[in-house]
C-alpha cells in the first residue's frame, strides 16, 4: 500500500489525541497523493481538514512554512533548507549490516507508537560517519524519504554565528522550527559545532553551545526524527556522540556495492566491461565513482555512442585517483613508467594512450625498454 507509513502516523496521532500532528500529516498525505496524480482524492483530503478547523500547530497555532525557517541574526542566511526527497529518485548501496540497521531505525520510528505503548521508548537519533562521498547526506535523505517526512538540512557550520552568544540561539530557534511538526531534521557536517572549540575566542560560548546542544537534542519531540553526518567524529563531544541512539559508520562501498553504482550510474549506456570497471574502482567514494560514470555518459551521449568508451572511463577514473601523478611535470617516459608502477593493471597502453596523448607505439617502446 502506498504511503502506508503516513496512515500509520495519522492513525497513531488520532489515538494520541494530537490534532495538529493529524493535520499535518494529512497534509503530507494530501501533497503525495497529489504528485501521484491523484489529485480529486487530495483534494477531498485537504476539505475534509479544512473543514475540522484543526489546529495547525501544536504550540504556536500556525504551520510553519519553508518561509519562516529561522534565520542567523548576523548574516541573515537561513538556518536550514526544506526537501522532500522521493524514494524513486535515490538508490543507495549500503553494505548489508549497515542497510540492516538502517532498515531498523526506520521500521522502530514507523512503529514507535506501538513501541512506546509497550513501554520500550525509541530515541529516533541516528549519527552517520565515515569519509567524505561514501553518501552520509545522501543517506539522510533515503530515511526522509522512506519516512515520508520532510527533511530540514542544516548545515552546522552556518549555525555558528559570529556574534558572541548567537550560535545557541541558532540552535535553539533550529530546534524549535524542527519541534513543530513532524519532519527529519538533519545536522550536516556536524563536526563544525564541535570545532567551535577552537573557533571561539570565548572559553564559555563552547559550553554554551554544547549544552545549548544537548539541551535541543533531549527536548526533541518523538515525531522530529534527528540525523547528523560527520567526517570527523573523533572531534564530537562524548556527552554528543552518546545521544544518538543509532550510529552508522559508512566506509567506502565495497566491490558489490560499486559494481551497482556503476550499473546504475551508467544505466543503458553501460558497458561490457563492468567487472574491471569495477576493479579500478576500488578505494574510490561512492560520489567519486558517480562522477566518473556520468562524465563517461555525457561523453557518449555527445559522440552519438550507444554505450560508454571503456577505456575513456578508465582514464576518468585514473585520472581522479592518480590526478597528481598524471599531471606531475615530468617527462613522459619517467611519468608512463611511475603509472605503472603504481596501478600495472589500470593503466595499459590504450589507458595511457588516452590520458597522455603519447602514441601506442612509443608508450610500447618505454615500457619495452
Ligand atoms: N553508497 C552510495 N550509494 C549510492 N550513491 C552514493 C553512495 N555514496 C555516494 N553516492 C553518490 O555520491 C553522492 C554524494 O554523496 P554524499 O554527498 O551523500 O556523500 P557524503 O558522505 O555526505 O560526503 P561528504 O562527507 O563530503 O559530505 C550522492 O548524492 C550519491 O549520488
Ligand atoms: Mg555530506
Amino acid at each position: 500500500m502506498n504511503h502506508l507509513p503516513l496512515f500509520l502516523k495519522i492513525i497513531e496521532s488520532g489515538i494520541l489525541a494530537n490534532p495538529a500532528k493529524v493535520a499535518s500529516y494529512t497534509r503530507t498525505l494530501a501533497a503525495k497523493l497529489a504528485d501521484d496524480g491523484e489529485t480529486k482524492a487530495a483534494e477531498k483530503i485537504l476539505r475534509a481538514v479544512e473543514s475540522a478547523n484543526l489546529p495547525k500547530t501544536r504550540t504556536t497555532g500556525q504551520v510553519l512554512s519553508p518561509q519562516s525557517m529561522p534565520v542567523d541574526r548576523d548574516s541573515r542566511f537561513s538556518l536550514a533548507d526544506e526537501s522532500n526527497p522521493e524514494m524513486s529518485e535515490l538508490n543507495i548501496y549500503l553494505e548489508p549490516l549497515i542497510q540492516k540497521s538502517v532498515l531498523e531505525f526506520i521500521s522502530f520510528v514507523e512503529n514507535a507508537y506501538l513501541l512506546t505503548q509497550a513501554g520500550v521508548g525509541v530515541s529516533p537519533s541516528m549519527l552517520i560517519y565515515g569519509p567524505p562521498g561514501c553518501g552520509k547526506s545522501y543517506l539522510a535523505k533515503y530515511v526522509a524519504a522512506r519516512l515520508e517526512l520532510p527533511l530540514l538540512t542544516a548545515r552546522c557550520d552556518s549555525l555558528i554565528s559570529s556574534l558572541l552568544g548567537s550560535t545557541a540561539k541558532n540552535i535553539r530557534s533550529l530546534f524549535e522550527h524542527a519541534s513543530n511538526r513532524p519532519c527529519v531534521l538533519f545536522l550536516d557536517e556536524f563536526d563544525a559545532l564541535a570545532k567551535a572549540r577552537d573557533d571561539q575566542h570565548e572559553v564559555g560560548e563552547l559550553k554554551r553551545v554544547v549544552v545549548s546542544l544537548l539541551q535541543n537534542i533531549d527536548s526533541l519531540p518523538s515525531g522530529t526524527i534527528l540525523l547528523a553526518a560527520t567526517n570527523h567524529e573523533d572531534l564530537l563531544d562524548p556527552a554528543v556522540w552518546r545521544r544518538f541512539a543509532y550510529k552508522m559508520n559508512i566506509q567506502l562501498p565495497s566491490n558489490e556495492s560499486r559494481e551497482k553504482l556503476i550499473k546504475q550510474s551508467l544505466g543503458h549506456f553501460c558497458s561490457s566491461n563492468v567487472k574491471a570497471i569495477t576493479t579500478a574502482t576500488d578505494g574510490m567514494s561512492g560520489a567519486l565513482i558517480k562522477q566518473a560514470c556520468e562524465a563517461s555518459v555525457r561523453a557518449a551521449l555527445i559522440a552519438g555512442k550507444e554505450a560508454v568508451d571503456d577505456n575513456k572511463l578508465l582514464s576518468k577514473i585514473a585520472e581522479i585517483q592518480y590526478h597528481d601523478l598524471i599531471h606531475a611535470k615530468i617527462p613522459d617516459e619517467e611519468k608512463i613508467k611511475k603509472l605503472k608502477e603504481v596501478n600495472n593493471r589500470l593503466f595499459t597502453t590504450r589507458v595511457l594512450n588516452e590520458l597522455l596523448g603519447v602514441s601506442t607505439g612509443k608508450i610500447s617502446k618505454i615500457l619495452n625498454s
